[in-house]
């Protein structure tokens, strides 16, 4: 596996491939690397001839008082994991790659980016949008894989390369979970030993509202309020708990077939978010 820092060097490689006819797949991380972010790589592995990951922790993406300092950074064990994994090439640029100090153009989809998560921290999805935009341009991928874990994230960033006429096929790839159904997160190295045996009851919650959905049980309010109630019981501060369109994330009608339910609630310092989708 060969490792760039420099946008040159990235481009420099890609263009050789791209000149031999290679088609390029692109997985996009901020590090500290678990079991999901190697099943994007496997999967992009099986959809094109190279693959490249990006590995920056992104400070935009991040809230005054969030955790961008302390925010896992395991460079060594990550490229090791990745050459394992099977990807080509590692992009590990400095944040003075990224930006430049005088910036003025961001990314913003709007609406959805001020939804759920956007809700709970005021400038996040536009920090993902910019930073995702301008990978894109860097790399130029032919398609690019996303964890369904960070679902309203997929969609923020399939509505992106909609909207911006992208020519990049956006693939989501699904959660990898723990035995106890909790979903990998590079924040659950954050959660305590007696937190890490409540935790999964958020899969837990989501499970009991997807079937109660598929059992005919309504009106989706009132699923949404029994998960709240049973999260706060099992000691969550829960921030929001919703039955949504899959497509665009507005509030599921009696009508929508294909759901998502997205949640997020803090346990103790950590914030956890986790989701289910379905056909009913
Ligand atoms: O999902 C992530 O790890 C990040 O939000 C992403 C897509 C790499 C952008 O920084």
């Amino acid at each position: 596996m060969q490792k760039v820092t420099s946008v040159s060097e990235l481009r420099d490689t890609i263009a050789k491939w791209r000149s031999a006819g290679k088609h390029i797949a692109f997985v996009p991380t901020m590090g500290n690397l678990h079991a999901g972010h190697l099943q994007l790589v496997g999967e992009a592995g099986k959809k094109a001839d190279r693959v490249v990951v990006s590995i920056f922790v992104n400070p935009t993406q991040f809230g005054v008082g969030e955790d961008f300092e302390t925010y896992p950074r395991t460079e060594c064990e990550d490229q090791e994991k990745l050459a394992t994994a099977g990807a080509d090439l590692l992009f590990l640029p400095p944040v003075s790659e990224m930006y430049v100090p005088d910036a003025k153009t961001i990314v913003s989809v709007v609406g959805l980016s001020e939804l759920y998560c956007g809700a709970s921290r005021p400038g996040h999805f536009n920090g993902v949008a910019t930073v995702v935009c301008k990978l894109f341009n860097m790399v130029q991928p032919d398609i690019a894989l996303f964890g369904l874990k960070d679902f309203q994230q997929l969609v923020v960033i399939r509505t992106m390369v909609r909207d911006l006429d992208f020519p990049v096929e956006i693939v989501g790839v699904d959660t990898v979970r723990e035995a106890s159904g909790l979903a990998m997160s590079s924040r659950n190295g954050y959660l305590s030993v007696e937190e890490i045996k409540v935790a999964p009851k958020l899969y837990e919650s989501l499970c009991m509202a997807r079937d109660a959905i598929l059992t005919g049980d309504r009106p989706y309010a009132d699923i949404e309020n029994r998960a709240m109630l049973f999260l706060r019981e099992a000691g969550f501060q829960p921030d929001y708990f919703a039955v949504c369109r899959s497509t665009d994330l507005s509030k599921a009608q009696i009508e929508d077939r294909d759901l998502v339910i997205l949640a997020a609630a803090k346990l103790g310092r950590t914030r956890l978010i986790d989701n289910v989708y379905f056909s009913r």
